[in-house]
Formats: structure tokens, C-alpha cells, sequence
């Protein structure tokens, strides 16, 4: 893994603790003036939309990932891979450690719920040779190497799938090879069997560089919804989604 991969997101949570850290102070300030805002599940989520955009979209940020449209079990699985350290990133764990599993599922939901625009999809600086693999492994696998094709489990439309696959359009390039080389290096895991783990490990570098351009690239399709539970036959089995 190059040094480069190794430093962004300790620079990304860096800063990301610095947002957290102003926006508490900023908030404090504002309680003196004025009065409480409403409990509403939006109220509740402030504290995470500085990472995620105030409606999940997502950001300018390489590595904050949109939320909104992903199915809530994913969502949840998420949240609660977060707080049991099945996935590393501080600021997450610690804004996850207290919460309960009803208020997980609240958030997870609220977010699920969420249909923002996507982002314009970016304009990638790698080659067309580079661009043109990442389309076939995400469309078609490489039965060489056992890899099937992405769209089988994450949909056609790179929408994701009920109840708990999500979808691969309007994420950074840098953030989807940086969860498939967490995979790879053994900080990220999902529930057992781990169809994802077994994915990225077959997957080389190039590969993942392929992939995760290619995805960056897409354009979400007009009705953004995950596919309906049980629609597509996964190739492989994954705990987080059973059948
Ligand atoms: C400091 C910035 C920051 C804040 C604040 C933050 N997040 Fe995150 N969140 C991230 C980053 C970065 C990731 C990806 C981490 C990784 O590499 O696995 C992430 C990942 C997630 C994921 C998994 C997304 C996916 O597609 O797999 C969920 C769900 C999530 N956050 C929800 C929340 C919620 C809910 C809150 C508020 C309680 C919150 N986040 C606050 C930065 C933040
Ligand atoms: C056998 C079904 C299956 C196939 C094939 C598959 N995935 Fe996945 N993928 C999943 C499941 C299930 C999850 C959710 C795992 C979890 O709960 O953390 C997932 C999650 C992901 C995520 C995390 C998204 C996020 O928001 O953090 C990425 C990135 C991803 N897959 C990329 C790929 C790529 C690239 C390919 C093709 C090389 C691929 N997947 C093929 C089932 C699959």
C-alpha cells in the first residue's frame, strides 16, 4: 500500500475531528441564544452531516461517503460494524460507542429514507485501458480469477439491493478503493460468510484502481432505488444479506 494511501484518511479524520471539535463549540454558543431546536430525527443527525452532507449526500471530501438511498440494514450493519470495531475510523467509533441498537436503527433508517441529488459523476484522470477493465470486472467479473461481476450482488443500475446491499453510484474514487483495501488488509469485515472479503482478495491493485475509477465515473440512473429483496441470486454467499 503506497504511503499516500496510508496518510489521506489519517489527514481525513484529522480534519474531521476538527469539525466535530467546532462544531460542538458552535453549538454550545448557540443554545445560550436560542432555544432548543425540536427533537426531530434530522435534529438528531446534525452532528453527523458535516462529514455527510445535511442530507446524507455526502461531501467534497474523498473519503465521506454519501449515505442517503443505501438500504437501512446496511446502513445499520454499518453502524453497528462501527461500534463493535468490525470497521475503523475514530471519529465513527466514537460517535457510535453510546447508541443503542433502536437508535442506530433510527438513523440508519432516516438516512435510507433520504433523495438527494447525486453528485456530477467525476471526470477520471486514469487511462481508457484502465477505465475499460474496471467496466468489465464491475459488469461482467473475471471468471479467470473467480471474480464475479459486481453488479450481480450491487445491481444493474449500481443501485444496491434490499435489504442490506448498498449501491456503488455517487462515491469517490478514493473512497471505494480504500473500503475494498481495508477488506483486503483485514480492518473492514461484514457479517460471516464475508462474500466482500473474499471479492477484494482476489482483486489486485490494479484492479481495484480499475474499479473504483470506472464506479466514479457513473451517472445515477433516473429512479435511484435499491433493487427489491431477493431479485438478484448473489454468486457467492453474503452474511449481511441471506437468501
Ligand atoms: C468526522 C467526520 C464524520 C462524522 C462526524 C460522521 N461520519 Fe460517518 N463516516 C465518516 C467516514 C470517513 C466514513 C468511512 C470510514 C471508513 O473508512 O470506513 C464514515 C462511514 C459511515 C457509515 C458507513 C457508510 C457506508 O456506506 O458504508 C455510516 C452509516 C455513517 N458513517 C453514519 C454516520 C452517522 C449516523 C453519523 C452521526 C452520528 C456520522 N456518520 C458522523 C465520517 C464521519
Ligand atoms: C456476492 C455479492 C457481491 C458481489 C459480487 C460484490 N459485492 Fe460489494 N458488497 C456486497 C455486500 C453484501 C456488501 C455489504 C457488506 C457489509 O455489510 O459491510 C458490499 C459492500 C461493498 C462496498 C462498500 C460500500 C460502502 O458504501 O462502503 C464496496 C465498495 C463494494 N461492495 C464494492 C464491490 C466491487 C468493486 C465489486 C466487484 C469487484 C463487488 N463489490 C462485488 C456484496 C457483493
Amino acid at each position: 500500500m503506497s504511503p499516500r494511501r496510508n496518510f489521506r484518511p489519517l489527514l481525513a479524520s484529522l480534519l474531521g475531528l476538527a469539525l466535530i471539535g467546532s462544531a460542538g463549540a458552535f453549538s454550545a454558543a448557540q443554545a445560550q441564544t436560542q432555544p432548543l431546536a425540536p427533537d426531530t430525527m434530522a435534529a438528531r443527525v446534525q452532528g453527523c452531516t458535516a462529514c455527510h452532507g445535511v442530507h446524507g449526500e455526502g461531501t467534497d471530501n474523498d473519503y465521506f461517503p454519501r449515505l442517503a438511498g443505501k438500504p437501512a440494514d446496511y446502513l445499520y450493519n454499518q453502524l453497528q460494524n462501527f461500534r463493535e470495531g468490525r470497521r475503523k475510523y475514530p471519529p465513527m467509533n466514537y460517535l457510535v460507542t453510546y447508541l443503542s441498537d433502536d437508535y442506530l436503527h433510527q438513523i440508519a433508517t432516516y438516512f435510507s429514507q433520504q433523495r438527494p441529488p447525486y453528485p456530477t459523476p467525476a471526470k477520471s484522470n486514469v487511462s481508457p485501458s484502465t477505465l475499460a477493465r474496471g467496466q468489465q470486472i464491475v459488469l461482467n467479473g473475471d471468471a479467470s480469477k473467480q471474480i464475479p461481476a459486481c453488479a450481480a450482488c450491487h445491481g444493474k443500475t449500481l443501485t444496491g439491493m434490499q435489504p442490506a446491499i448498498p449501491g456503488l453510484v455517487g462515491l469517490h474514487s478514493d473512497y471505494i478503493s480504500a473500503q475494498v483495501g481495508a477488506w483486503r488488509s483485514g480492518t473492514r469485515h461484514a457479517i460471516a460468510p464475508d462474500c466482500m472479503q473474499q471479492i477484494a482478495s482476489r482483486l489486485t491493485d490494479d484492479d481495484v484502481t480499475a474499479v473504483a475509477a470506472w464506479l466514479s465515473t457513473q451517472t445515477a440512473p433516473a429512479n435511484p432505488v435499491p433493487a427489491p429483496a431477493g431479485s438478484l441470486k448473489t454468486p457467492l454467499k453474503c452474511g449481511s444479506e441471506p437468501q
